[in-house]
């Protein structure tokens, strides 16, 4: 994954890659190892699922390298299709079907015997949908645990006949599974399906030298059946030189996101596979509403058109892969999203997109119906259920059907929990749905992304609009602080009430004070740096703001005590505080989205902040809301003279002089309503907002 800001001058999308495509990586990394000869891979992923896949086959002899991070390109040498080793132990598939149910047919196939085992999700998943068809064809198993689930052992004896069977439901792995084991027995095969699941196997073992059949059954009833076979072998499979394309699986959430408006002005994604038995999402995303442009890579014709699969119907091979998977560019941006209807035989096109279906269908206007997808059910986890609970748990109505989801969309706040299930693609849809407006959500297994998405939350960190530093400077009752809580709370950043801070340091003082084991306070002034790291006081970053921690407590009373605020300006004024303090505030306001008050926040604290004002305001009228504020009843005229003499003392100072910043804006707040100060502060940062993505 990479993140570029610099976009494609003047459209201000932000420019991403995803990672490789999951499907394709396993393919390639199994084929190359079955192949005669040295293949070339690049951009495979590296996701733990496909890191399972070589795991397996390194454990059966074949040289696989390490999966660099970054998908750089690497050889594999193959060991030809009668070359795997049994293994000494048995093979992990860690969380990985498509691992688990590839191999079985490759095992079945080259009578290789080993024992497929997997993580507790991959335990509880369907194998019968392989075993039996490959059993029905000679090949012989020992399921261990529970019947139909791993662990099982293919026992590597019997003669495999090879043969023809109809599945029930399309599934890219089953078929795979049988084609495999047809190519390595060199018996002939053949799959049918209802529907056309992704054709990765047909396109790359063609693109090997296999010639694999595939084909469009017409019904005259209308319910279209689809075939790919193999013939009677041997057949050899010459090495590969294949670049992965991005897998749209991965970029389907950033589709989402971008479209939801958690990436600003939009995104434009590149280098995304774009095999038309894969890309099912893009006209459902479209149909809802998202604002979306295809442009397929550059093409030249290679051996993936070959095929007859009807309405495969892609234009041909993208430059720099050999195998007949087209790739080209997404652009994404913020939509109005409708309600859609999905079912039927788009559902293999889609498959793994649904729960993301449903979370987008959360935020669109209408009710979203999802039907015939009850494999859903027995995916990383029963997506059906999960997604439905973690809806529900946000504040989305929803009702649960045996195949599929109504969900209602909503413009209202959606907040709370959603708990992945040990399930990536659950821990990424909510995800997105977290960082889009509006909504706060907390994933529970964040790490699950490592599946299929290494670097997914920095990516979506880095695909947020940069929001930019607030600093309103100004004298004492300009009206600093009650403007800078309002904005923030408008804006949904945080506050940094720097004054908090030297309050602590003063409490803390105080108390050291007091307890006789810190300095007297007419020694104060003398502090050093290393003295007030041992208070340990930081800021800490919570949902509604910051909290002040001073070692293991969060005071916030204690903060206002008369002794405190009786000693906190003298306290601020002590150079080694001020330069021990700048550091905290500083790292507060790294992410941005902060709004912070004081008196030399936009001059000392923040330099570079994006939005500085100037608040000022006439003397009596200050003094008028100082006295409101602190409902004392006191004199008018003495107030004004306190904020002269309180004005001079700080234009006057040493240390950080209260002074306009030359770039900060003068507010002058005399005659205007809190409403008007607020929304002309609130105003100059939307329009400040995602500002540095644009050219
Ligand atoms: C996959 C096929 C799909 C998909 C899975 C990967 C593959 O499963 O859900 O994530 O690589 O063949 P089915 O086609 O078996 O439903």
């Amino acid at each position: 994954m990479s993140v570029n800001d610099g976009g494609q001058p003047g459209d201000g999308l932000t420019t991403v890659r995803v990672p490789g495509d999951k499907s394709v990586s396993h393919r390639a990394l199994l084929f190359a190892a079955l192949a005669e000869g040295e293949s070339r891979l690049e951009g495979v992923l590296p996701g733990a699922d496909c890191q399972s896949t070589a795991a397996a086959l390194r454990a059966m002899g074949v040289a696989v390298p390490e999966v660099s991070a970054d998908g750089a390109p690497f050889t594999l040498r193959g060991v030809g299709g009668g070359g795997l080793r049994a293994p000494d132990a048995p093979l992990d598939c860690g969380n990985s079907g498509t691992t688990a149910r590839l191999l079985l047919g490759v095992l079945a196939g080259a009578g290789v015997p080993a024992t497929l085992d997997g993580d507790a999700s991959l335990r509880g998943r369907p194998m019968r949908r392989v075993t039996g068809p490959l059993e029905a064809m000679g090949a012989r198993f020992r399921e261990k645990g529970v019947m139909d689930r791993l662990p099982i052992r293919v026992l590597g004896e019997g003669e495999f006949r090879g043969g023809r069977w109809v599945l029930p439901v399309a599934s890219a792995q089953v078929k795979s599974a049988l084609l495999l084991a047809g190519l390595l027995s060199g018996r002939p095969m053949e799959v049918e399906e209802p529907g056309l699941s992704r054709d990765h196997t047909e396109r790359m073992l063609r693109a090997m030298g296999v010639p694999v059949r595939t084909a469009r059954v017409g019904d005259p009833g209308g319910a279209d059946r689809w075939t790919a076979s193999i013939g009677a072998g041997p057949h050899a499979l010459a090495p590969l030189d294949l670049r992965v394309p991005g897998d749209p699986s991965s970029a389907a959430f950033l589709v989402a996101l971008a479209a939801l408006g958690g990436a600003g002005k939009g995104l434009r994604i590149e280098g995304v596979g774009l095999n038309p038995t894969r890309t099912g999402f893009l006209d459902v995303f479209r149909r809802m509403g998202v604002d979306l442009e295809v442009i397929p890579d550059e093409v030249h014709r290679g051996a993936g058109d070959a095929g007859d699969a009807g309405d495969a119907g892609d234009a041909g091979v993208s430059d720099g892969s050999d195998v007949g998977e087209p790739t080209g560019t997404l652009l994404v941006r913020p939509s109005r999203l409708e309600a859609t209807e999905v079912g039927g035989r788009e559902i293999p096109s889609l498959i793994d997109e649904l729960p993301l279906v449903a979370v987008l269908a959360a935020r669109a206007r209408g009710v979203t119906r999802i039907r015939d997808a009850a494999e859903l059910r027995v995916k990383e986890s029963d997506r059906i259920a999960v997604t439905a609970q973690n809806l529900r748990a946000l504040g989305v109505t929803v009702r649960e059907f045996p195949d599929g989801l109504d969900v209602e969309g909503t413009e209202a706040p959606l907040a709370g929990r959603a708990p992945a299930h040990h399930d990536h693609r659950i821990a990424m849809a909510f995800g997105v749905l977290g960082a889009s407006p509006g909504c706060r959500v907390e994933v529970d297994d964040p790490a699950m992304v490592e599946v299929s998405f290494p670097g997914f939350w920095a990516c979506l960190r880095d695909c947020a609009p940069r929001r930019p530093v607030v600093t309103l400077d100004g004298p004492a009752g300009s009206g600093k602080s009650t403007t800078a809580r309002e904005v923030a709370a408008r804006l949904g950043y945080l506050h940094l009430d720097s004054g908090a801070l030297y309050r602590a340091v003063t409490l803390a003082l105080l108390e050291a004070d007091r307890s006789g084991r810190g300095r007297p306070e007419a020694e104060w002034s003398e502090l050093t740096v290393e003295e007030l790291e041992a208070f340990d006081i930081a800021l800490e970053r919570g949902a509604d703001g910051f909290r002040v921690r001073v070692g293991d407590r969060y005071p916030e009373a204690e903060l206002r005590t008369p002794e405190v605020t009786e000693r906190v300006s003298a306290v601020a004024r002590i150079p080694a505080v001020r330069s021990w303090l700048l550091g905290a505030q500083r790292a507060t306001a790294r992410e941005g989205g902060v709004v912070t008050d004081g008196r030399d926040m936009g001059t000392v604290v923040f330099p570079d902040a994006e939005v500085k004002f100037f608040l000022v305001a006439d003397l009596e009228e200050r003094a008028r809301r100082r006295l409101a504020e602190t409902r004392d009843g006191g004199e008018l005229g003495a107030e004004a003279d306190r904020l002269a003499r309180r004005d001079r003392e700080d234009a006057g100072r040493a240390v950080a002089p209260l002074r306009r910043a030359p770039d900060a804006e003068e507010l002058d707040t005399t005659h205007l309503t809190f409403e008007e100060q607020v929304s002309r502060v609130v105003e100059r940062v939307r329009g400040r907002e995602d500002s540095h993505r644009g050219p």
